[in-house]
């Protein structure tokens, strides 16, 4: 694995590239304080990158997993020329579990699998052209939410946003921070207030920081500061990206934003949700049904490296929730928009 530090990068910051036959992904580790890229030449790898949250949003999972896919099918092909499709196998397995509940992590392995029986000869060239169309693609997704999002936003909104569903997340641009960008762009917004994502400070550490870069006034709040916030009747709109989206319009995102969303329609917030057509999964009927990941309990037990807690302290940490679709008043994506969604209306969009 090779260091390289912002020093020597003259790109803006892109959470995935592929350079000269490598996946170089931006280390979300250590954001803000240093901006670091690694690359990776193997599939096991990148899937303990996305483990390890170095790559972490689930469209941004999903893109780093097609660039595995071609990793694994060199060496695949390597291994056994004649045979390669079924060496690969361990590595795709190991790749799509490496988180369970983003489902573009196995939307973009599916993806990439269809190209599988009509190769002939070395794998590489077709995949990588495969996996460069699904970076490409949600680059695009993303600007058309982006617009179809800001046209639901007045003029001199305030908006809260949760996690971090922004171009760090994705192939570039953001769902929930293209539709913030966008609105911006077009003089819409007047503040984001970022709510600092417990445990792992997604909000505090990379939402906050992208926002600043594109000089997007931005005020870093405390999860549970956000309630207040609401009450004070100021906020428009709480916009936030998605992990996946069940088929009767149910979303799963970071942990938080079901009370976010709670707290949204009690003071008359509007709730927008924005995410591309691979989070949707219409194979899983309801919320109920979509797997949360379960992380490591010194999330929260530990602050800094150091325990915080009592010593042997039983912690429960679910990464994500689901919020239920009454509580949603659009999901954008960018084949259109679901107003007041449910499985009816899914079914119409998606179907
Ligand atoms: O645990 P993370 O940081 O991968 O969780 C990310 C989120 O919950 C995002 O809101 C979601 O993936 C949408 S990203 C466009």
């Amino acid at each position: 694995m090779t260091l390289y530090n912002s020093k020597n990068i003259t790109e803006s910051f892109a959470a995935v590239k592929w350079d000269d036959g490598k996946l170089i992904l931006l280390d979300q580790r250590i954001l803000p304080r240093e901006i670091i890229y690694l690359d990776y030449d193997s599939a096991s790898a990148v899937a303990d990158a996305i483990k390890d949250m170095i790559v972490r949003g689930a469209p941004a999972i999903g893109i780093a997993a097609a660039y595995a896919v071609v990793l694994a099918a060199r060496s695949a092909y390597q291994a056994a020329s004649d045979n390669w499709r079924d060496v690969i196998e361990a590595e795709l397995k190991i790749l799509s579990d490496s988180r369970p509940t983003a489902v573009n992590l196995n939307w973009a392995i599916a993806e990439m699998r269809k190209a599988f029986e009509s190769i002939e000869g070395e794998p590489e060239p077709v995949l990588l052209e495969m996996a460069i169309r699904i970076h490409d693609e949600d680059i695009a997704a993303n600007h058309e939410m982006g617009r179809l999002g800001a046209e639901l936003i007045n003029s001199g909104s305030q908006v809260v946003t949760h996690c971090n569903a922004g171009a760090l997340a994705t192939g570039g641009y953001g769902t929930a921070l293209g539709v913030i960008r966008t609105a911006h762009t077009n003089g819409l917004i007047e503040k984001v207030y970022s709510s600092e994502t417990r445990p792992w400070m997604q909000g505090a550490r990379l939402t906050s920081w992208e926002l600043q870069q594109d000089n997007i006034p931005v005020n870093l709040v405390i999860d549970s500061a956000v309630s207040a916030l609401m009450k004070s009747g100021d906020i428009n709109w709480l916009i936030v990206g998605s992990d996946r989206i069940a088929a009767n319009g149910d979303v799963a995102n970071k942990v938080g934003t079901y009370s976010h969303a709670i707290s949204a329609k009690y003071h008359g917030v509007k709730v927008m949700v924005v995410a591309p057509f691979s989070t949707v999964d219409m194979r899983i009927q309801s919320g109920d049904d979509i797997p949360i990941e379960y992380r490591n309990t010194t999330e929260i037990t530990d602050f800094n490296g150091i325990c915080v807690a009592p010593n042997d302290i039983e912690a429960i940490n679910p990464a994500f929730d689901v919020t239920p679709a009454k509580l949603v008043d659009v999901i954008v994506t960018e084949k259109g928009i679901v107003q007041d969604p449910d499985a009816e209306k899914m079914l119409a969009l998606f179907g």
